[in-house]
């Protein structure tokens, strides 16, 4: 019973924050040959995930012989910038671009959400013009309205709709600013100047830095714990790892090919990293809630807090705990009568001395009994059962998700912490 204690709060989180996908916009495009070039980069920059992963959103499709120009004369970071700022975060059919108050408006994009455009560079200025016409062209001041909205591709109101526009948009700088290539990035540097010092130090020293840098060229994640993350109390001791557990520890910590956040959003399937190999998975499963990603271990889960560089090929992210994987640091920590874990595939030497801190947690922890036959409805017991009861102004029977997952976590976490050698 102790021992399916986390699986379950994990079933639970994972069933309160799935992610729900209500379209996918390389099926959409996938039936229109005209716009297959844009469908192509669409998928290869990720700004598909992106799209996938929101509601109330426009897409303006180019077609094959204006996104051929496009990408013709620029490199992939370039091409994921403007392809980013043609995804409208609001939902435009063709008769609202017709009754634009004012006859103009400024939309903001998902261009805007990255980070990487100054001021109002994210942000597209939609405008009615007499005759009929739709011009769209940078909000930028002096933009000129250089595209216009040539037909109705397909609308699933007001989830999605895709219009086709005669020409890119394109905001000041942006063709002109590439992102770094991933071969002048200096990992290292990076990584000491988002606040994760201890890691840096530790991927170069194990020489895993080098392991990185060899499977950049292909697309590489890195999921960096920051310097408070190895100062947290209750940390296993590394200094008890052999060699090859702690290069497979910060192995563990980046994954071949490029992940970035909105693709991490729409991941179902557990990820493999770079650690994984046939005598162990060292995989990560991963729970969205609204534009928070949680990376879970089966031992720990970490949020992902920021993003560090988001550049084809490479994305790096810093996240707030050390990555503990299973195949390390086991996961059935109950000192109550649990089979010995011979089945574990790999040796788990961290184990071996048994807990002697402090352990009131797990008991005052002890969530309800897995609620294994019960009818849908309640996905945990005790945060529904109180909200339900809740004087707050919420309307009756809604869920404070942020709240919840922000218990369900700690629970966890300290369970499971409160649960290693120290
Ligand atoms: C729009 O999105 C919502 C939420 O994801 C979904 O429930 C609904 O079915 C979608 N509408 C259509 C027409 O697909
Ligand atoms: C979206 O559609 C494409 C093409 O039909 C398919 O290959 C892909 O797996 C789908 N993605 C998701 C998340 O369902
Ligand atoms: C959009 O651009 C046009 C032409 O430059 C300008 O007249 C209009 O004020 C702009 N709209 C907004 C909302 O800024
Ligand atoms: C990368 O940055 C680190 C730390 O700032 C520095 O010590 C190192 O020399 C740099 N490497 C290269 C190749 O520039
Ligand atoms: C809420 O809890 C209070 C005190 O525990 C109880 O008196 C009250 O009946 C409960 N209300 C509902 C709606 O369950
Ligand atoms: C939910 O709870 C969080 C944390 O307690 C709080 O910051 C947030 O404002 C709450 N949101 C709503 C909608 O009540």
């Amino acid at each position: 019973m102790a021992a399916s204690q986390p699986i379950f709060l994990f079933l639970a989180l994972a069933a309160l924050t799935a992610t729900i996908s209500a379209h996918n916009i390389t099926d959409i495009l996938s039936g229109l040959p005209e716009y297959s070039v844009y469908n192509g980069y669409l998928s290869q920059t990720k700004v598909a995930d992106d799209i996938n992963s929101r509601q109330t959103i426009t897409v303006l499709v180019l077609s094959n012989a204006a996104m051929s120009a496009l990408a013709a004369k620029h490199p992939l970071s370039v091409i994921k910038k403007a392809l980013s700022l043609l995804v409208l975060l609001d939902y435009y059919d063709p008769p609202k671009l017709h009754q634009l108050s004012k006859g103009t408006t400024l939309s903001t994009t998902l261009y805007q959400t990255t980070g990487n455009a100054p001021g109002n560079l994210g942000f597209v200025n939609i405008t009615d013009i007499q005759g009929g016409k739709v011009g769209f062209g940078s909000a930028a001041p002096g933009s000129k309205l250089d595209s216009s909205y040539t037909k109705s591709v397909k609308q699933i109101p007001y989830n999605v709709s895709v219009l086709e526009i005669s020409a890119p948009i394109i905001a000041p700088g942006m063709l002109t600013a590439p992102g770094p290539s991933a071969s002048d990035v200096n990992i290292t540097a990076a990584l000491e100047k988002a606040g994760c010092k201890t890691f840096a130090s530790l991927i170069t020293t194990n020489g895993v830095k080098k392991t990185y840098e060899s499977a950049l060229e292909k697309g590489l994640t890195i999921f960096a714990p920051n310097d408070e993350a190895f100062k947290a109390p209750g940390l296993p001791d590394f200094s008890k790892l052999s060699n090859a557990e702690i290069v497979s520890l910060l192995l563990y910590h980046a994954r071949a090919g490029y992940t970035p956040l909105g693709t991490l959003k729409t991941t179902k399937d557990p990820l493999t990293t770079l650690a994984t190999n046939g005598a162990g998975k060292y995989e990560l499963k991963v729970t969205t809630a609204g534009d928070e990603v949680t990376l879970h271990t089966g031992v720990d889960a970490s949020r992902v807090a920021d993003t560090v560089l988001d550049s084809t090929p490479l994305a790096i992210f810093t996240v707030g705990s050390v990555l503990l994987p299973t195949e390390l640091f086991g996961k059935s920590p109950s000192p109550a009568p649990a089979p010995v874990p011979t089945t574990s595939p790999s040796p788990a030497p961290v184990l071996a001395p048994s807990p002697v801190g402090v352990s009131p947690a797990p008991a005052t922890a002890s969530p309800p009994a897995p609620p294994t036959d019960t009818p849908g409805g309640a996905p945990t017991d005790a945060p529904s059962h109180d909200s339900e009861n809740s004087t707050s102004d919420n309307a009756a029977g809604h869920v404070n998700a942020s709240a919840l997952v922000a218990v369900l976590v700690t629970v966890i976490s300290s369970f499971v912490l409160s649960q290693m050698p120290v």
